[in-house]
This record gives C-alpha cells, structure tokens and sequence, in this order.
C-alpha cells in the first residue's frame, strides 16, 4: 500500500528547506550506491555528515514524531537519519529494491520494512522525476506537492524517472516498524484510522469505540516486536 502523508512540512517550510538545499554541496549519488545500485544510479545527494542535512534531518524527525498518521501508518521503531537527493539534467534512478538492512550511524542495524520520500519541490519545478512504484496492482507514478510525504514498502520495485528539466529535491529515508508484516501494519492502520473517524462521532467514552480501541492496542500487543 502506498501511503501519501499531505503537508508533514508546511509550504512555506518547505519553501526555506529547498533554498537552503539549492545552495549545498551535492555529491554524485554513486558515492554512497550499493554495486547493483551504481549501474543504476545517477544523482546527487548531500554528505551524511553534512550540516544543513544533519539539522534539516533532525527537524524532520521532530515532524514525524508528533505527526499522527506517520506514526499510525508506518509504526516506527527506528528510523533512518533522513537523506537527501537532487535530480536535474536527466538525473534518475533505475528500477532497484533498497537494501534490506542499513546501518545506523551509531553501528546500529535497521531492516527496512519502509520507505520515504518527502517531496521539496513543487510538482511544476520539473519535467519527469516521477517515482514509480510497482505494486501487485501495476505500477503507479507518484508526484506530490512540496511537503507531502510518501510511504511505501520496502518490498516494492520502484525507480525515479530521468528529470529532463529543472530539479527534484527531496528528503528520503527508511523505516524499521514494530510490526514487520505489511499486511499486518496495513490492517492496523485501516482500523486506527476507522477508530479515530468514530471516536470523532461517537466520544472517545462510547462502549464500541473503547471495545475497538482493546482489539486495535492487543493486535498490537501480539504482533509488534518492540
Ligand atoms: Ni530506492
């Protein structure tokens, strides 16, 4: 399931991040790409240990840990200290799955079971740069407004056609989650997302909400690695 989380930052966040980042000092993507990524690979992504990456990542994930479908949907356990890319002058990624296991800079390891991307630049800003996600319904381009997020399975086969014109900024990065089966975490954010529709119509004291909210937290409690 593909999962677009709308403004997780405000416009004009998104605005003074993209400024910020058009300045920066990009690097060739293929620095940091597996040996099957490289063959694939062509863009431009800022240090680890860059410092306006390190700040603009830190911020964004404060913005997640207090954004309530983020933490439904994706149920996070970990997360990977966001990164960021530029495409331009054909810049793109071929079809590729990431890596199963990353690891954290403090030697850390995180399966991912989940992958972001924040767009930062507006739809208009470019020519291409779809992200293309292929899922057991066919594939499905993905291009949202600066501020939006995507979340899709890391499980999936995906690639980010070539920008033809203009530049595509946007923060990437992974999730591990507490429930590892997709289908799992998909019911669960189905059923917290009906929960939250009806405790809004009936009050968080209503019997059935209350009873829905014990089978929500105990299918949790069964499931979740913690
Ligand atoms: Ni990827």
């Amino acid at each position: 399931m593909l999962i677009p989380i709308d403004q997780v930052l405000d416009k004009a966040s998104a605005i003074a991040w993209r400024r910020q980042l058009e300045t920066a000092p990009w690097q060739d993507g293929k620095l940091t790409a597996g040996t099957q990524a490289v063959q694939v690979k062509a863009n431009q992504q800022l240090a680890a240990d860059n410092g306006l990456a390190i700040t603009l990542g830190n911020t964004l994930l404060r913005t997640l840990g207090a954004n309530p479908l983020f933490l439904s949907a994706a149920l996070p356990k970990k997360i990977f200290p966001p990164k960021f890319n530029r495409y331009q002058h054909g810049g793109h990624y071929g079809l590729h799955v990431d890596n199963a296991i990353m690891h954290l800079p403090d030697k850390q390891m995180l399966r991912t079971d989940l992958s972001a991307t924040l767009f930062l630049s507006e739809p208009d800003d470019y020519e291409g740069g779809e992200l293309v996600i292929e899922s057991q319904y066919g594939a499905q381009e993905v291009k949202l407004e600066a501020g939006d997020l995507l979340l899709y399975p890391s499980t999936s086969l995906h690639e980010v056609k070539p920008v033809t014109a203009g530049a595509r900024i946007c923060a990437f990065f992974w999730v591990e989650s507490l429930v590892r089966d997709s289908q799992q975490r998909e019911m669960l954010f189905d059923l917290d997302q009906s929960i939250q529709a009806l405790t809004l119509e009936r009050g968080s004291s209503d019997h059935e909400v209350r009873r829905l909210s014990g089978v929500y937290h105990n299918l949790v409690r069964s499931w979740a690695e913690a």
